[in-house]
């Protein structure tokens, strides 16, 4: 196993960069949201689907937010 910051050598150079610093709030959605809110898997509230979400959305911006 080779840790950033090791010298491990070429063969264990990153094959790709991983972008850092903040993300915006789509990029958060599409990569961690969308398996989900988009299609309704599982059950979930769908983007976009207001009769969904409302139930949801009367428990209160806190419980959103949580
Ligand atoms: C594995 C599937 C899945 C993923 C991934 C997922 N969700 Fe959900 N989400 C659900 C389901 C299912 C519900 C409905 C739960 C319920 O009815 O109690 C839900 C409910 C919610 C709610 C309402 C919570 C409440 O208490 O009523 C919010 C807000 C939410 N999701 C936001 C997000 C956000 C933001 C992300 C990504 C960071 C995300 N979800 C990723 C499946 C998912």
């Amino acid at each position: 196993m080779c840790v950033e910051g090791d010298e491990c050598g070429s063969a264990a150079a990153p094959a790709e960069e991983v972008a850092s610093g903040p993300r915006s709030g789509e990029q958060v959605y599409n990569a961690s949201c969308a398996a989900c809110h988009g299609t309704g898997a599982a059950g979930a509230p769908k983007v976009g689907d207001a009769a969904s979400w409302a139930p949801h959305i009367a428990k209160g911006e806190a419980t959103m937010l949580k």
